[in-house]
């Protein structure tokens, strides 16, 4: 066993002696109910952290200040680094990005591991030069929303320093969902997830509603791509290397991924003011990805993924 899982593994354990984990054949059963389609890549990488999410990940241009009020101040931002791959970008802006999904078939194969399914809406802040090199490029994540009931991955994002807030979402335990019930052409239909941390309240935190539109534009799907594979961390102390994988079967021929346009609605604390973002433009897609969890951060120096794939 490799060093950096180990917090990851001795996590599990941990959970997995006072809570039941159901192995990989109970955990297909249970979550049979689940749209998404199984893990592509678990046998692939059986020593590694792999799973998949499938969701909406949305580009939000906000006031370059804005940004930089909430990202710690000891780190600078790379304007160029993201100006040069959004053509057209509203001056003085920078790309928050809103992800929000479901989390099916995670685990460590080898061991037999896994983590029930669960969801979760991150609001991140990427090319921060973390290390202070003008170069490496990493994503900044406070908080973190995350299925109120799923201790495995609330207590790993904990383990970077970041605030996992438990949530419910409707709909329960899916990517997201349809907004009519005519399923007759879903490929054309508005789908929304919303996110609730007041567990007894009906008003949500925040709503994200989408429509898919023709054609990935104006950001290119590099930029996803880009975004998606840039470690995160919290405190600086450990990076989270999560290796998306835009060239499985869940992301490529009849799974590729869809342009969609939309709103999004953000309260505080998530964001410095309650908040409206309309006409936003992004993709929805289901993606298998490798995980490397607790990895020194200043390891990661000029990482730009691991071939085209990511
Ligand atoms: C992603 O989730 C949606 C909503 O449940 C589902 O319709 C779609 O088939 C899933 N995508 C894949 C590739 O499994
Ligand atoms: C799989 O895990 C090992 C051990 O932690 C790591 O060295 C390797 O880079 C990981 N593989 C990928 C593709 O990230
Ligand atoms: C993202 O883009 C920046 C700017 O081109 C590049 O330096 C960085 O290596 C890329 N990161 C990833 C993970 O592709
Ligand atoms: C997918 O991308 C990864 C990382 O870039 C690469 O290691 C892998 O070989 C690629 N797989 C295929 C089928 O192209």
């Amino acid at each position: 066993m490799h060093l950096v899982t180990f917090p990851l593994i001795s996590l599990l354990f941990s959970l997995a002696s006072s809570f039941s984990i159901p192995n990989f054949i109970q955990e297909h059963l249970l979550s049979a109910r689940s749209e998404s389609s199984p893990n592509p890549i678990a046998t692939q990488y059986p020593n590694n952290v792999t799973g998949t999410i499938n969701g909406t990940i949305a580009v939000v241009p906000i006031p370059y200040k804005l940004a930089r009020s909430i990202i710690p101040a000891q780190y600078n931002i790379l304007r160029k680094a993201y100006e040069c791959q959004l053509f057209g970008f509203p001056r003085d802006s920078y790309p928050l990005i809103v992800r929000a999904g479901f989390d099916h078939g995670v685990g460590l194969f080898s061991l037999g591991l896994s983590v029930p399914d669960f969801q979760k809406l991150m609001i991140f802040y990427p090319f921060v030069d973390l290390l202070g090199d003008g170069y490496s490029s990493f994503a900044y994540e406070k908080y973190i929303l995350i299925s109120s009931d799923n201790l495995v991955a609330l207590g790993g994002a904990a383990s970077y320093g970041q605030i996992p807030v438990p949530t419910n979402f409707t709909p329960s335990l899916d990517a997201y969902a349809f907004k009519s019930a005519d399923m007759v052409d879903k490929g054309s239909q508005e789908i929304f997830l919303d996110a609730y941390t007041d567990l007894s309240s009906i008003h949500p935190v925040v709503t994200t509603k989408f429509k898919p539109t023709r054609g990935i534009a104006p950001w290119p799907l590099d930029f996803y791509v880009n975004i998606t594979n840039q470690p995160s961390f919290t405190d600086g102390l450990s990076c989270d290397n999560q290796l998306n994988l835009f060239n499985t079967t869940l992301s490529t021929g009849k799974n590729a991924p869809v342009a969609v346009r939309g709103e999004i609605m953000v309260k505080a604390p998530y964001i410095p003011t309650d908040s409206t973002f309309r006409d936003l433009h992004g993709i929805k897609v289901d993606i298998a990805f490798i995980e490397n969890n607790q990895v020194p951060c200043s390891q990661l120096k000029g990482y730009s993924g691991t071939g085209s794939g990511d």
